[in-house]
């Protein structure tokens, strides 16, 4: 963050990463924000969207098609980690991933039928799978084991790529469903250019030998011992501890696109000085959280170390559940709001519910996201570092799914039952956690 003193200050490296993964994330998240509504759009006569085009399936096969590539895309950086990490190096993968990237968009863009469309996809997963796990632990790279900025430049990349994040559905999202799905995609595709532009100009300087060699070849850490030491062990066992109830954060998180939004589209009252807000623009209401409140705590992580007071990432990880959990309450008191599991759309409960769901999502997702990456960084064997990249975004594939299961569920069991029952897991998850940071910061082995 920009601080005073000079020891905080941050690496370049940091800054260039971040740059490229905002438009990275910028053509991901705009290309997603109307997908779906590509695949469902029929060209047929008398369908006033017939000019935007579309592949004409039914919803239900858009939703299971979108459920599968963002599945993809979050698993692919297990296999994108492993190659990195064995054969080409981080610096390479991340070219070659924003490449796919790129070429998967303006695949889409061509707007040619079925076949290309599902080619256009699974390029872009694949490029998703090389870039987003070497983007992370690269960042790791730039910090000796020990140092105290890493926290801190988590949360500043974290909160940089969500500016991508924020303005993607709104950018992209017009040029879609204004001139038709194609040029969404094609900007999307140039949202990419622009960050290969950037990385490329900028890597040699910025970078230096960062990432060149693959990580195993790596002459600076060839003195880590083959097989797995006792203590590095220790401390993958605490990655796969944490991993587990990490998953269940993401399950709860993910359900903004989901559930939240079906709930909000229904009833919740979005009618602001006589206009009503388009459910789908809330989406962007938490990337704006991020960059209002990243700044923040990424000053209080520095300002709490400097005290010698910074909580263990555990702790964070805890307390980012039990803020995940409280969120929820804010939905409970939308229900109640409204007098219960009443059908009548017409009943509606304020706005602020969700945005106060909202908020504490965000705060819980800054207490263990950015956290969680920085801390996969100086756990992993360094030889090994994307490959657990990818393992830590496995969760947010299981996650993605169970999101998407949930949406069963509230229509079998009701909102009530099934928020109050997320925020109670989620917040016993996170009292777990907590109660157990003690004995994961031993098997830590003064990593954190
Ligand atoms: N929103 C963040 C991203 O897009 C984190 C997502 C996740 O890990 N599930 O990178
Ligand atoms: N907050 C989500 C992520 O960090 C959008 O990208």
């Amino acid at each position: 963050m920009a601080t005073k003193d000079p020891a905080m200050k941050q690496p370049a490296g940091l800054y260039l990463i971040s740059f490229t993964s905002i438009w990275e994330r910028f053509s991901y998240y705009g290309m997603r924000a109307f997908l779906i509504l590509y695949m469902a759009n029929e060209v047929i006569a008398g369908n006033p969207k017939s000019h935007l085009g579309g592949l004409g399936f039914s919803d239900a096969s858009a939703g299971k098609i979108y459920g599968i590539f963002t599945a993809m895309c979050y698993l692919l950086p297990l296999f994108g980690g492993y190659i990195a990490d064995n054969f080409i190096g981080k610096r390479r993968s991340l070219l070659i991933g924003g490449i796919l990237i790129m070429l998967g968009h303006f695949t889409l863009a061509t707007d040619a039928g079925v076949g290309v469309f599902y080619a256009g996809l699974a390029v872009l997963a694949i490029g998703n799978g090389f870039f987003k796990p070497n983007a992370a632990s690269m960042i790791g790279d730039l910090y000796a084991p020990g140092d105290q900025r890493r926290d801190s430049a988590f949360t500043i990349y974290y909160m940089l790529f969500n500016g991508g994040a924020f303005l993607a559905p709104i950018i992209c999202g017009f040029f879609g469903e204004t001139y038709g799905y194609k040029y969404g995609f094609l900007t999307a595709g140039f949202g990419m250019l622009l960050g290969l532009i950037v990385y490329i100009a900028g890597a040699n300087k910025a970078l230096g030998e960062v990432g060149k060699a693959p990580a195993k070849k790596d002459k600076s850490v060839v003195h880590e011992k083959h097989p797995l030491s006792k203590e590095e062990k220790d401390r993958i066992s605490v990655i796969l501890v944490l991993l587990f109830f990490v998953t269940f954060f993401w399950a709860g998180f993910e359900q903004a696109g989901s559930t939240l939004s079906l709930y909000t589209d229904k009833f919740i009252d979005k009618t602001v000085f006589g206009w009503e807000i388009p459910t789908s623009w809330l989406q962007a209401t938490n990337p704006i959280f991020i960059i209002i409140l990243g700044p923040i705590f990424a000053q209080l992580w520095v300002k709490l170390s400097k005290r010698g007071k910074n909580p263990s990432s555990p702790i964070k990880m805890g307390l980012g559940m039990i803020a995940l959990a409280v969120g929820f309450l804010f939905m409970i008191g939308a229900v109640m709001q409204r007098g219960g599991e009443v059908q009548d759309i017409t009943v509606k409960a304020s706005l602020l519910w969700l945005l106060g769901t909202y908020f504490m999502h965000t705060i819980g997702e800054l207490m263990l996201s950015p956290i969680g990456l920085s801390l996969v960084t100086k756990l992993a064997p360094v030889r090994m570092a994307s490959l657990f990249m990818g393992v830590w975004y496995l969760s947010s594939t299981i996650a993605n799914f169970i999101s998407g299961l949930a949406v069963g569920f509230v229509e079998q069991f009701g909102a009530m039952t099934i928020f109050a029952g997320i925020a109670v897991f989620v917040g016993c998850c996170g009292i777990i956690v907590l109660f157990l940071s003690r004995w994961l910061l031993n098997r830590m082995h003064g990593a954190d």
